[in-house]
């Protein structure tokens, strides 16, 4: 029986392994993954290849805003799996320095940005059958999807991750610094007046601090069966 297309929105926390989660339930169940964190990720490049942002986080909000128009994100599908392009260009690895990661909030708070991503967000959700993972997805983006999961896990257990993932990647980062940008960015997303980091009310909350990566497969995919029914 083909099951019903649903929109699946997984928000939370920075490095709770939310991106890793979604793109393994969209390849389980041959959905399409869409990080909408690489697209403020992006944004946040820009901004800082034209002066317009700068890891102390400043940020020019009317140039900014007037550049916007000017500003064409999209995702390619590769081999090497999906890439973030800038203008055409492709920008996957750029956007995951420490550089745009300490750019990227107050850029992202940023109303007219956070509207022109919303409403590239919904074009890309228009036919469902998208895996959509970041911050505001279940609440501002898809209000109505129909499996929404908010993750989190201590701050301690997310910094580790993402040193080791810097780590393995051979960007220079110390723990220190690396659990402090992580601190100051869940700040920034918590606290922005437009659509702040916030649990939606029909949001199943998943804490993986204590969870080994099958078990959490396993229930995301109990849930995702239960919501196709
Ligand atoms: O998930 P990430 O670390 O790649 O997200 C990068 C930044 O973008 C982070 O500061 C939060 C912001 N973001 C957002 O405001 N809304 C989203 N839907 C996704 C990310």
């Amino acid at each position: 029986m083909e099951h019903k297309k649903i929109i699946i929105a997984i928000d939370g926390y920075s490095s709770t392994g939310k991106s890793t989660m979604a793109k393994k339930l969209a390849r389980q169940v041959g959905y399409r993954y869409i990080d909408s964190g690489a697209m403020y990720r992006a944004v946040a490049l820009y901004a800082l290849r034209h002066g317009m942002a700068d890891t102390g986080g400043s940020v020019d909000e009317a140039r900014l805003t007037a550049a916007l128009p000017g500003i064409a994100i999209d995702f390619k599908v590769t081999p090497d799996g999906q890439r973030t392009m800038l203008n055409g260009e492709d920008v996957e690895n750029e956007i995951r320095s420490m550089t745009v990661s300490q750019a990227v909030s107050p850029v992202a708070a940023v109303a007219a940005v956070r509207h022109a991503m919303t409403d590239l967000q919904q074009q890309m959700g228009r036919e469902k059958g998208i895996v959509m993972d970041g911050r505001d997805i279940g609440t501002t983006v898809f209000p109505d999807a129909e499996m929404k999961v908010f993750v989190t896990a201590s701050a301690e257990t997310r910094a580790r991750r993402r040193f080791d993932e810097l780590k393995a990647k051979n960007m220079n980062a110390g723990y220190d610094e690396v659990l402090a940008n992580l601190r100051e960015r869940d700040h920034i997303d918590e606290t922005r007046a437009e659509s702040p980091l916030r649990k939606a009310a029909d949001a199943f909350m998943l804490d993986n601090s204590d969870m080994t990566l099958d078990e959490q497969d396993a229930l995301l995919l109990r849930i995702f069966n239960e919501r196709t029914r």
